[in-house]
């Protein structure tokens, strides 16, 4: 027996070469080198064991969460910058001041299926429907054009790595290159693989097959961010570019702010090394995960994990206990990245999903499409690092919603966070803006704003006193 075969036999896996001698040669060395490959990132036992934890992790977690210490951030780590705008330009200066030294690089997790939004494409290319057609990546691309535009030495570029994954990589890459990189250089924009996990059975015993020579697979969660980090060596290329700080954030917001030099210069003015923002949760329960601390300890309770009871918890004020909706905009010191990185692989949690998922059953020789969940994916969340930061380098900034947060999850006519309520806060970000410079716009009018044009409300005062008066007007630069 290859040592491969005996590595998968040993681990309680024998189904996997149930039809074994029946197998033409050229299938068996196939099945063999997809095990060798899955096996080369974790043993089998291991991938077990790991499966076994996160069952347990997941019976035990949301019923004991409750009794562990959960508070709210202490004002030392939470800042909100709502109605505050001296701190905010004073973050802005420090964190323009980093870009301008060609400091910062964003990194875009867009290596999720979308299979809550019902699309087979990747999420980044989907049309929210604004009067543009701009999709989401293409919004992103003009953001960074525009913060570009806004330093001094004009030949500063920000490093844009895109993390794809098995599904979304070819379709991503063929977008961009379609589009010309949205009139980026192709040149900052790096794209980068996230890893895979093998689907397991409802007991986490066994793994599940695609086909005879195959396991059934699926990324490996935005958690995976820091091996794909890690794998592709972006450490070494944030070192060759002098890249000291990085803005991560995730493909789905359409008002994400890219770069955004005031959450920077947040990290950079307090010195923290992981920071994130937070808006205010709209609900006991949305679906957003909640950052607080545990143990006197960062972290982020996951909205598929919490309690109803935690979820609704009140404080003095009659206000929800947490309320920290997490946005998944993270910033990161690349010291601490090169410092944590492979103690963060290395020890990471899982955390499992059931789901239905296509399998071939070895044993009949038959496929099965299941209507019921039949099987678990495992994912790693990228919050579970924020416990191995002390308190004291650790920073949120709370930020208006309507400015910063609009995710795209579901498919149209669903109740929120869909095509719907994505392109109505955009067209609305734009309108507020061009009011405040000065532009009269009829009650109920909506305007499409460039993000080329402006980033964030600046660049405006060229339409004050200019009168709108229909919906469906883009202003372009
Ligand atoms: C995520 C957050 C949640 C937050 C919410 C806000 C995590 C684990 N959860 O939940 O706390 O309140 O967003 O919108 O961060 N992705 C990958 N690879 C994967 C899976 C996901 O790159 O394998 C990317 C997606 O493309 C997306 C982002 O991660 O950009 C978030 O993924 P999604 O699964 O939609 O997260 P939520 O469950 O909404």
């Amino acid at each position: 027996m290859t040592d491969t075969k005996q590595l998968f036999v040993d681990a309680g896996q024998s189904q996997l070469f149930q039809n074994w001698d029946s197998l033409p040669r050229k299938d068996q060395e196939e099945l063999l080198s997809n095990l060798k490959q899955i096996s080369s990132t974790r043993a089998p036992t291991r991938l077990l064991e790991d499966c076994q934890n996160a069952i347990k992790f997941s019976q035990t977690n949301s019923s004991s969460d409750i009794a562990v210490d959960v508070k709210p951030l202490p004002s030392t780590s939470y800042e909100s910058l709502i109605g505050n705008s001296s701190k905010e330009n004073e973050y802005w200066q420090a964190g323009m001041e980093a870009i301008g030294k060609g400091e910062v690089a964003v990194i875009l997790m867009a290596g999720g299926q979308g299979t809550r939004l019902g699309s087979s494409q990747p999420k980044g290319c989907y049309d929210i429907g604004l009067p543009s057609k701009k999709s989401l990546f293409q919004i992103q691309a003009e953001k960074l054009i525009r913060l570009q535009d806004m330093i001094e030495d004009k030949k500063v570029e920000i490093p844009w790595y895109i993390m794809t994954s098995g599904p979304t990589r070819a379709a991503t890459e063929a977008y961009f290159q379609k589009h010309d990189y949205f009139g980026l250089n192709g040149g900052q924009i790096t794209f980068f693989n996230q890893g895979a996990l093998p689907a397991f059975d409802l007991n986490g015993e066994h793994f599940l097959m695609k086909d005879p020579v195959s396991l059934s697979q699926s990324p490996d969660g935005n958690g995976g961010l820091y091996r794909a980090i890690k794998e592709n060596r972006l450490n070494e290329d944030f070192d060759r570019r002098g890249i000291k700080h990085v803005y991560m954030y995730c493909v789905d917001n359409v008002l994400s702010k890219m770069a955004d030099p005031v959450f920077i210069g947040f990290a950079i003015k307090h010195g923290f090394e992981l920071a994130t923002k937070a808006v205010r949760k709209r609900d006991a329960h949305e679906s957003v995960g909640l950052i607080a601390t545990k143990n006197n300890k960062p972290c982020v309770i996951e909205y598929s994990e919490i309690s109803n009871e935690l979820a609704e918890a009140k404080d003095e004020e009659g206000l929800l206990k947490l309320r920290a909706a997490n946005i998944v905009n993270h910033y990161y010191l690349v010291d601490l990245l090169k410092r944590d990185l492979d103690q963060w692989c290395e020890n990471m949690p899982y955390h499992i999903a059931k789901k239905k998922i296509p399998a071939y059953n070895s044993l009949t020789g038959k496929y099965t499409k299941p209507t019921e969940p039949n099987g678990i994916k495992l994912e790693q969340f990228i919050f579970d690092v924020f416990d191995t930061v002390p308190l004291s380098k650790f920073g949120c900034l709370e930020v208006d919603r309507s400015k910063e947060f609009s995710p795209l999850k579901n498919g149209s006519g669903s109740k929120n966070d869909n095509a719907e309520t994505s392109r109505l806060a955009y067209l609305s970000l734009g309108t507020s803006w061009l009011k405040n410079a000065g532009a009269v716009i009829k009650d109920g009018v909506l305007v499409e704003v460039s993000n080329k044009l402006s980033y964030a409300g600046e660049n405006l005062g060229q339409f004050k006193g200019q009168i709108f008066d229909k919906n469906g007007i883009i202003l372009e630069k």
